[in-house]
């Protein structure tokens, strides 16, 4: 078993990167802006609400939240959490949601926020067991760009040196 969570630190900062990218599928929306940057602001902001859980040393499980949604200040926001499938229903996410919140709620937080894509019921079992209830549904409407045309053909070019030539003798037409 993987022992409580602890609060995340700059040495988690890898462990907690490659479990992201294991866990989420970062070239799919909600997902894709999952990086190092992400992680790394998180820590920097709000420390207090970002939390891991290690086992033998390795990063299995992590939230990361924050202060401020949506323009409010007093508005907390869950963001990411995963945990490894090695360690999934062993109750690390809610334990660790719960610390994440705790810590937003004492950092002056009126609500936490967080969001969750339709298809994730793990996630939304999770939310539902930890007190959260569904509230707005924003679905997202893609466009895609038209297909591109064939390809044209390249463009030949002109030596420069005959190029300069033919510019002379139109000149000399055009003038005599
Ligand atoms: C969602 C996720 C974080 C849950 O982690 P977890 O540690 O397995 O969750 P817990 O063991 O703490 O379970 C919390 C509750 O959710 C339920 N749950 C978790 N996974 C479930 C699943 N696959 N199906 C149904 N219920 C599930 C549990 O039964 C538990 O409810 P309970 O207390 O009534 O038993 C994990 O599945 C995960 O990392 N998923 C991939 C990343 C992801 O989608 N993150 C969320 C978006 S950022």
């Amino acid at each position: 078993m993987a022992t409580e969570p602890v609060p995340m630190r700059l040495e988690h900062l890898a462990g907690v990167l490659e479990l992201g990218n294991r866990v989420f599928d970062v070239s799919a929306m909600p997902y894709t802006s999952w990086s190092l940057s992400s992680v790394a602001v998180h820590l920097d902001a709000q420390p207090d609400s970002c939390w891991v859980a290690e086992h033998d040393g390795r990063v299995v499980a992590f939230v990361l939240g924050s202060l401020s949604y949506d323009e409010r200040e007093d508005w907390g926001y869950v963001e990411w959490i995963g945990v490894d499938p090695e360690h999934q229903g062993e109750g690390l996410a809610r334990a660790l949601l719960e610390a994440s919140c705790q810590a937003l709620f004492a950092a002056g937080a009126t609500r936490v926020i967080t969001d969750v894509e339709k298809d994730n019921e793990s996630s939304a079992k999770l939310m539902r067991r930890s007190g959260f209830t569904d509230s707005v549904t924003v679905t997202l409407f893609i466009r895609h760009a038209p297909e591109p045309g064939p390809p044209r053909p390249p463009r030949v070019r002109e030596d420069p040196a005959k190029a300069r030539l033919h510019a002379a003798a139109r000149k000399r037409h055009r003038q005599g």
